[in-house]
């Protein structure tokens, strides 16, 4: 089946076909962040995409919640990192019906990324592949863009993880000095931390996964959220995101280190540097488009491992937030039952459209 053949789904999918799928994919996310931006400044903008999209009112909606993280959430679907890098719409995410957004990856210094082009669509696979190299405006400027979205008591209750990852002029073994920097300007923002060791496009970055080099990693971070506690008296807590293409042995050492150290939990997974045989793109087109993360349903199924290998490893009350290849409502409801206590998506809201996230938290239900 290619893209044509799967049933079309109204103005967003008229929207993609004809004009954004046109366009270059990072021109078309700067388009649409742009494009929700202006629709959240607007007066009664926010209640209007709450409208169009379905997401619920944060400060009337009386629906239940469930608390996670020490945080309510309305949906357990969430935005994973990438999206909006710079917490520059994340209000307005929140908006379309997400349970949560995860900010970043920012890195201590600002960065420029990988050069263009860097994101490439796999439309037939309904898949993304990116070596955007964490492009980023950098710590501090996600810090002050946070501070002001937290001095309104709407900004106070929305649910927004920062993800912090290595700066690219940093040594290996000087990272968890730059993991640290990052850490200090945000937690105090974040409703919780991620570190994420497991992008394939910074050089080395997935090596900071092999135990050695994780522990001063995940202890250097822990310290710094501990530091908020203690100052702000305010749990920050702390989760490590690992990619899909480690061992199952080395899936177990991180999720016995992330205990050990007393880190919340665990996000699994990043995008895999895997170009299974079972994609429909010609292999010439993917051998073209080269080295990156392949995102979309090609994850679901290690993905799926992953987060049951993690839930019989990790203690009971650990979190883990299921992320790879999840499309529909049964693949939530499929995490949510492997033990997941909170899934995020990326790729499936390039492919389905801004009414995603509503749609999604409708089909779940409160009750989730
Ligand atoms: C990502 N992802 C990602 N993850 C991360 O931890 N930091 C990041 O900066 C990014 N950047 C990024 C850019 C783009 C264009 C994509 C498609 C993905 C990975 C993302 O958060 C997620 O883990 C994977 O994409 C798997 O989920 P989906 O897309 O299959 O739902």
């Amino acid at each position: 089946m290619t893209y044509d053949d799967t049933p079309r789904r109204g103005p967003y999918d008229v929207l993609f076909r004809h004009v954004l799928s046109r366009l270059d994919p990072e021109q078309a996310h700067r388009f649409t962040v742009r494009a929700l931006d202006c629709a959240h400044r607007l007066p009664g903008g926010p209640q209007l995409l709450r409208t169009l999209f379905g997401g619920a009112d944060p400060m009337q909606d009386t629906g239940p919640t469930r608390r996670v993280l020490g945080a309510e959430h309305r949906s357990p679907l969430g935005l994973a990192a990438g999206f909006d890098k710079d917490g520059e719409v994340s209000l307005a995410l929140l908006d379309l019906g997400f349970g949560h957004v995860e900010v970043g990856t920012v890195t201590a210094k600002a960065q420029p990324g990988n050069p263009r082009p860097r994101s490439f669509r796999l439309i037939d696979d309904r898949a993304l592949i990116n070596r955007m190299g964490f492009n980023n405006h950098g710590a501090q400027a996600l810090a002050h863009r946070l501070a002001r979205a937290r001095r309104t008591e709407r900004g106070q209750r929305a649910v927004i993880g920062v993800n912090i990852g290595k700066s690219k002029v940093t040594a290996l073994e000087d990272a968890a000095e730059d993991y640290r920097f990052s850490a200090r300007l945000l937690a105090p923002y974040a409703s919780y931390l991620a570190i994420n060791v497991s992008s394939p496009n910074t050089p080395g970055l997935r090596d900071l996964q092999s135990v050695e080099m994780l522990r001063p990693i995940l202890e250097a971070v822990a310290e710094e959220a501990a530091a908020v506690q203690i100052r702000l008296r305010r749990d920050v807590p702390v989760l490590v995101k690992i990619a899909p293409d480690l061992h199952d042995g080395d899936v177990r050492a991180v999720a016995q280190l992330a205990a050990e150290v007393g880190l919340a939990g665990v996000i699994a997974t990043n995008t895999t540097i895997a170009r299974p045989d079972s994609l429909v793109t010609p292999r010439p087109r993917v051998e073209q488009i080269g080295a990156g993360g392949l995102s979309g349903p090609m994850l679901t199924e290690r993905s799926l491992q992953v987060l049951q290998l993690l839930r019989t490893t990790l203690p009971q009350d650990a979190v883990i937030i299921s992320c790879g290849g999840v499309t529909t409502a049964q693949d939530v409801r499929d995490r949510l039952d492997a033990g997941a206590d909170l899934v995020q998506g990326y790729t499936a809201m390039i492919y389905e459209g801004p009414s995603w996230p509503g749609r999604l938290a409708r089909e779940l239900g409160p009750h989730w």
